[in-house]
């Protein structure tokens, strides 16, 4: 049944400005939907899916239901996958203009070049905002419904203030952590906190939501900063926190130890620590315990060389991020398709280790799809975002089950999991409105902002490219050095040398 005629979408329209509420119908695909009774997620095919302004309100076994409300848009999903929108719990949305420069980057040399502590006078405000918004326009074509921004680009409040509106306008569902850090001289921790209540009373935003992130636990963990920090996360009923966690030989800190010694994770806040690797069996249990989150970020922790050795053995306390998304990929499938053969080489390396066959298979593709979704929503403290089921979210990716990376599939997990790419995501809908319809993101004036946005990366680009990279010789962190890093060539004899 091909219903969606110019003729009933303006008639679909009409209905929602008299009644002033909008429905559709997602009719006849198949819908990767959650169980909430069994924790598991339920197949159907051919079923449908209604949407009543920003929720979902019905799921059924049919693909042509009786009794919906009149003036329903009804789209046709038949040969279509129907999966929830995906969940990135850790990016820096403002880095988009720096694209494709770091490509062979590392975590020391991000830090001198594109890091939030020297990229300042790069950006005038008007950049950020350009920045921010095209690299959220990137994220929700690639499926991406939901973000947890870890905003370090809080240099003036022109530039704080910016990022958030950028965020708001996006349309994207966007946890906006406004990093507290000391930017200035007269715009530090005290100032940003000012701030952050005034934004906190006076914005508006049905997707965008302002919280918290903070990097200073570890470093500077009985200074007035870190109590102000506190006390508003005490005071201000702020949804979520976030925080920057590595050890290993970065000595980073601000691990689940370190919050919980500060009294900062027995709180209902929820908390996301993102990339926490070498964590140790005490962290883990905090994690457990709090009910607190990580934020694994498999291409990030590979690409900057900061790895993740033991944040296969916290998966059920753990979400996917994406991280400097100028560096690589955008998606969350691609993190999740990563993560799921890390965590698989993990466990048989163990296997491997005693001279042992593998018997089968250690991670299956549900539990990176569940890791991808509704993991990501858990950590947000947000049980209805990342799945399919009444009450929960419009939030929604529709893939084409026809294309030629997905036909003949039969597993709609598998399928989206390990064949699907962003080309397959057809249409993608945040609280209830296509954000993506047919192949092409529809959101207000792209053109215009593509426009704008090449000035700004080409300018900024130009200053990066005259920019010497940084030494990276000797003594980066008191205590450890740069190590020796062999090259890998494929040009036989000489090589190419780089
Ligand atoms: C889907 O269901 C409709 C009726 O609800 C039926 O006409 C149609 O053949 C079904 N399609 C498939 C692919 O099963
Ligand atoms: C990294 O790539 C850039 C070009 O993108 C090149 O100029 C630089 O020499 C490379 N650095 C290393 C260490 O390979
Ligand atoms: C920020 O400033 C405070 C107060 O001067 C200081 O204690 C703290 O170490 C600083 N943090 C960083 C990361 O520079
Ligand atoms: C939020 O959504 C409601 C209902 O659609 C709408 O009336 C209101 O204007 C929206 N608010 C903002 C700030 O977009
Ligand atoms: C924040 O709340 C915790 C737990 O209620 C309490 O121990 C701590 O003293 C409070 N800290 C501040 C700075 O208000
Ligand atoms: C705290 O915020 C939540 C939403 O994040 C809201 O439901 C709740 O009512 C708020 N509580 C107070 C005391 O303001
Ligand atoms: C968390 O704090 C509450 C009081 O606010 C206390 O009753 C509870 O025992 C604490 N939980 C843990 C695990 O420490
Ligand atoms: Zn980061």
């Amino acid at each position: 049944m091909r219903i969606p005629t110019i003729d009933l979408r303006v008639a679909a329209l009409l209905y929602c400005i008299t009644l002033s509420t909008c429905s559709i119908l997602l009719s006849g695909g198949t819908i990767i939907s959650f169980d909430d009774a069994t924790s598991c997620l339920r197949i159907i095919e051919n079923g449908s899916l209604l949407i009543t302004d920003d929720r979902i309100t019905s799921i059924f076994d049919t693909s042509t239901p009786p009794n919906i409300p009149p003036g329903t848009e009804i789209i046709d999903c038949i040969n279509k996958i129907i999966s929830p929108g995906f969940v990135d719990t850790h990016r820096h949305g403002w880095q988009t203009v720096f694209k494709t420069l770091g490509s062979n980057t590392t975590l020391a040399e991000y830090l001198l070049r594109y890091g939030s502590g020297v990229a300042a006078p790069l950006f005038s405000p008007d950049d950020l905002y350009i920045s921010q918004l095209t690299g959220i326009y990137e994220a929700l074509n690639a499926g991406v419904t939901t973000i947890l921004d870890h905003a370090h680009h809080t240099w003036t409040p022109e530039h704080a203030a910016m990022g958030l509106k950028a965020s708001a306008d996006s349309g994207a569902r966007v946890f906006f952590g406004y990093a507290f850090q000391n930017s200035s001289a007269d715009f530090g921790v005290p100032e940003q906190i000012a701030q952050w209540k005034n934004l906190k009373s006076s914005f508006e935003s049905n997707t965008t939501d302002l919280v918290i992130a903070y990097d200073d636990w570890s470093g500077n963990p009985a200074g007035e900063n870190t109590r102000a920090v506190i006390d508003l996360i005490n005071t201000s009923n702020v949804s979520v926190l976030t925080t920057h966690s590595l050890e290993g030989p970065w000595l980073f800190g601000n691990t689940p130890t370190t919050l919980a010694t500060l009294n900062i994770l027995n709180t209902t806040t929820a908390t996301i620590m993102s990339h926490a690797s070498y964590l140790t069996p005490r962290d883990a249990l905090l994690l457990r315990t709090y009910n607190k989150h990580i934020s694994i970020t498999p291409e990030s922790e590979m690409h900057h060389g900061f790895l993740h050795p033991t944040s296969h053995l916290i998966l059920d306390q753990a979400s996917l991020g994406v991280d400097t998304h100028f560096t690589f990929s955008t998606d969350i499938l691609s993190q999740a398709r990563l993560w799921l053969q890390t965590t698989r080489a993990l466990i048989y390396q163990s296997v491997a280790d005693r001279w042992e066959i593998p018997s089968k298979s250690p991670f299956s593709v549900t539990q990176a799809f569940l890791l991808a979704t509704r993991n990501g929503g858990l950590a947000l403290g947000r049980p209805d975002l990342g799945v399919i089921s009444v009450g929960a979210k419009a939030d929604l990716v529709i893939f084409d089950g026809r294309s030629p990376a997905l036909l003949g599939w039969r597993d709609a997990v598998a399928a989206v999991i390990l064949h699907a790419g962003v080309g397959d995501m057809e249409s993608v809908l945040v609280d209830g409105e296509f954000v993506k319809r047919e192949g092409k993101l529809v959101v207000d004036g792209y053109e215009g902002v593509k426009t704008r946005f090449l000035e700004a990366a080409g300018r900024i680009q130009d200053v990066l490219e005259k920019t010497p990279l940084p030494a990276q010789e000797g003594s980066v962190i008191p205590g450890y050095t740069y190590g020796y890093i062999p090259q890998a060539d494929v040009v036989r004899g000489e090589g190419t040398g780089y």
